[in-house]
C-alpha cells in the first residue's frame, strides 16, 4: 500500500514525462530550425543587397564610360581625330536624328561582355600614357594598327554591334547593286565590316591580312558574287562612299 504510495504507477508517469520531453524537444528543434532560418534569410539577404549594389555599380561604369564625352573628349587626342570624324559622318547627322555614339558601334552590349570590352580599352590609355600626342599627326602613326584591329574585332564578332540598329533583313538597299550584295551577305552570313569598312573615321588603307580575312567570307561563291555585285545594274553614278564598299 505505502509502496504503492512511494512508487507512483509507472505506466502513466512515463507516458507524461514522455510527452513533456517530447514537446521539449520538439520545441528545442523548432528554436533551433527557426535560427536557421532567420539566419539563412539574412544570410540571402546580405547577399541580394551586395549583389544589387555590385550591379548598380557595373550599370553606372558602363553607362559613365560609354558616353561620348568619355570615349570622343576625355582623351583630347580622340576629340581632335575620330570624334571630330564621327561629327562629320554619316552616322552622325541622319535623315531620321537616330544617331550613333562610341559605345553603339564599339561597345558590345551585353553588359557582362561591355564590362569586357571597358577593361581591354584600358590599353588604350597605356598606350597614350607610354607615347607622346601632343604633337599634331602623332595619333595617325597609331591609327592604322588601331584601325585594323577594330576591323578585325568586327570580323570576329559577326559586326554584332552594328546589329545594335541596323537588322539586315530591314534594309533595302536603293540600288541593285546593294541589294545583290546584300542579298549575299544574308544567305552566306557575311560581316558588316567586310563590305563597309572606312564607315565613320578618315579612311585607312585596309592592310593585306584584312582583306585576305575578308576574302574568306566573300571568296567563297566566287562565280556567283562577282557577276551580281561588280556590274553596276543602275547604271548610276557610284554614290559617295560606295567606293568604300567592295
Ligand atoms: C546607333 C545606331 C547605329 C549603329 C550602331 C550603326 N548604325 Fe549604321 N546607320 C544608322 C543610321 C541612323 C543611319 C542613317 C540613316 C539611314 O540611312 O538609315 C545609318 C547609315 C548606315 C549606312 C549608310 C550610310 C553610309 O555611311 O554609307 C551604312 C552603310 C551603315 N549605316 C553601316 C553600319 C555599320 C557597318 C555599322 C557597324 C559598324 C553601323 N552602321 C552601326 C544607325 C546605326
Ligand atoms: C557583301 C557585302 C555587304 C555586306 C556583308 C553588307 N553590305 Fe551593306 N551594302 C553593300 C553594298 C554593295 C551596298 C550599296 C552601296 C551603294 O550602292 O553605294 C550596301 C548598302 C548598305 C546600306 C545603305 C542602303 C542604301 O541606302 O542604299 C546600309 C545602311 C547598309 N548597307 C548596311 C549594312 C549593314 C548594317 C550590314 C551588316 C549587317 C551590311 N550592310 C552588310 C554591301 C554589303
Ligand atoms: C557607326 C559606327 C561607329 C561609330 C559611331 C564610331 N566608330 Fe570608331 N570605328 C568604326 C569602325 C567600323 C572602325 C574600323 C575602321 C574603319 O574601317 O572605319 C572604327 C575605328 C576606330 C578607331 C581606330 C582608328 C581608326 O581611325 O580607324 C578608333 C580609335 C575609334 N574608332 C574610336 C571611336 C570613337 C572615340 C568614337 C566616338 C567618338 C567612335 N569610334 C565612333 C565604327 C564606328
Amino acid at each position: 500500500m505505502s509502496a504503492d504510495l512511494i512508487t507512483p504507477d509507472p505506466k502513466p508517469s512515463k507516458s507524461r514525462s514522455g510527452l513533456i520531453g517530447r514537446v521539449k524537444r520538439a520545441q528545442e528543434w523548432w528554436y533551433r530550425e527557426f535560427r536557421r532560418i532567420i539566419g539563412a534569410w539574412v544570410f540571402a539577404l546580405v547577399l541580394l543587397f551586395i549583389g544589387t549594389i555590385m550591379v548598380v555599380l557595373v550599370d553606372t561604369t558602363d553607362f559613365l564610360f560609354s558616353t561620348n564625352v568619355f570615349c570622343g573628349t576625355v582623351c583630347h587626342v580622340m576629340e581632335s581625330t575620330v570624334y571630330k570624324e564621327l561629327q562629320e559622318s554619316t552616322h552622325w547627322t541622319t535623315p531620321t536624328g537616330v544617331r550613333a555614339t562610341c559605345a553603339d558601334c564599339h561597345v558590345s552590349g551585353r553588359l557582362s561582355l561591355a564590362m569586357v570590352d571597358h577593361f581591354i580599352g584600358t590599353g588604350e590609355l597605356f598606350v597614350w600614357m607610354t607615347n607622346d600626342f601632343s604633337k599634331p599627326g602623332a595619333f595617325e602613326e597609331f591609327r592604322p594598327a588601331a584601325a585594323n584591329r577594330e576591323r578585325f574585332k568586327m570580323l570576329g564578332n559577326n559586326s554584332e554591334t552594328c546589329a545594335h540598329c541596323h537588322v539586315m533583313e530591314g534594309i533595302k538597299p536603293e540600288r541593285i547593286r546593294g541589294q545583290n550584295a546584300h542579298k549575299d551577305a544574308i544567305d552566306r552570313n557575311i560581316p558588316c565590316i567586310a563590305c563597309h569598312f572606312n564607315l565613320t573615321h578618315k579612311e585607312v588603307e585596309p592592310s593585306e591580312a584584312f582583306l585576305n580575312a575578308v576574302e574568306q567570307y566573300l571568296g567563297q561563291g566566287e562565280e556567283t558574287t562577282e557577276e551580281e555585285v561588280t556590274p553596276d545594274e543602275s547604271g548610276e553614278e557610284p554614290a559617295a562612299g560606295a567606293e568604300e564598299v567592295l
